[in-house]
């Protein structure tokens, strides 16, 4: 559980939050999860979640893309099971609502949104997806912007708890508010947010924060600049979804998955520096920053 008096996330409490690895355990043991992402031009996101995923432990993964994609992707994903979705206009359509249902069940987390695109349907699936979906659910970057002024579709969820990702641009989106808003008051308005949908936000950047529902704060110790980099996002949403996978509350997921993504960054530091590192690189880093904990 987490302790509500340290305000900082730091390497002991990160490594108490570590799901255990039963030596007997099977890849059913560690969790199947589903990630809905891609689109032209952005398959790279959809790979890097599916990868994150895979590098936090994670038994299974399967990623529905648009049918477009799913030939590129069934390529680039060696480890991770494909499915493609119904497209329209360059992004899924709302017919997919169909195909996911039958993907998630059996599932213990959907992941949503990393380069998924902002298509009118597209948008329209997203928002059924989380009104619907009985799993906690992860959602970053597109599946963030397609909440943009209907953040309150998150109460109405029924089960499982929803982690939210944004970068600053991404909150701003959510909140109403400009990005010099959300970055005056980080603490404030993640509270404000996780506290109002009962969901756990995540606010990246330089000093990530993490606000829980019940509107405990923590703020990430880890990390540096070599993050800032396309793709690192993405890792960070299957990091955390895979963690879930193997059994991690949700809140529990998103501080020791914020935590480790900064700790992989911090051990590529050392040969790297800080310019140069790729996410490639920090998914490759992932299990030895885990291994670091243990
Ligand atoms: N110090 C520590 N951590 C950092 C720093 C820094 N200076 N800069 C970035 N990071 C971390 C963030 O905290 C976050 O975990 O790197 C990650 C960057 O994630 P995103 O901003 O989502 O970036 P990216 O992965 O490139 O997203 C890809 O999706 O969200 C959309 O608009 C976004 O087009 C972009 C795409
Ligand atoms: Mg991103």
């Amino acid at each position: 559980a987490l302790p509500d008096r340290h305000l900082l996330v730091e390497a002991g409490e990160a490594a108490a939050l570590l799901p255990a690895r039963p030596a007997a355990g099977h890849k059913g043991t560690f969790g199947h999860l589903l990630v809905v992402a891609g689109s032209t031009g952005k398959s790279g996101a959809a790979a890097m979640t599916a990868e994150g995923a895979l590098r936090a432990g994670a038994g299974l993964v399967t990623v529905g893309c648009p049918r477009s994609i799913h030939p590129t992707l069934e390529v680039k994903l060696t480890e991770a099971m494909t499915a493609p979705l119904d497209e329209v206009d360059g992004g899924l359509s709302l017919q997919a609502q169909e195909q996911v249902r039958e993907l998630w069940a059996g599932k213990q987390v959907l992941a949503i949104g990393p380069g998924l695109g902002l298509a009118d349907e597209t948008r329209a699936l997203v928002r059924h997806l989380v009104r619907e979906c009985p799993l906690p659910v992860v959602l970053d970057a597109d599946g963030l912007n397609s909440l943009e002024g209907k953040p309150a579709i998150l109460n109405q969820r029924t089960a499982g708890t929803a982690v939210l990702t944004p970068h600053p641009g991404e909150m701003a989106r959510l909140t109403g508010l400009s990005i010099a808003e959300v970055e005056a008051d980080r603490l404030g308005v993640a509270r404000r947010f996780a506290t109002a949908y009962g969901a756990v936000l995540v606010l990246k950047g330089a000093r990530t924060v993490i606000a829980l529902p019940d509107g405990r704060l923590r703020i990430n110790a880890s990390g540096n600049p070599g993050l800032a980099t396309g793709g690192m996002g993405d890792v960070l949403t299957g990091l955390i979804a895979g963690l879930i996978a193997q059994g991690s509350p949700a809140e529990e997921a998103a501080v020791l998955g914020v935590f480790l993504h900064g700790l992989a960054a911090d051990r590529l530091r050392k040969t790297l520096g800080e310019a140069g590192m790729t996410a490639s690189d920090l998914l490759r880093e992932l299990p030895a920053a885990r291994r670091e904990l243990t």
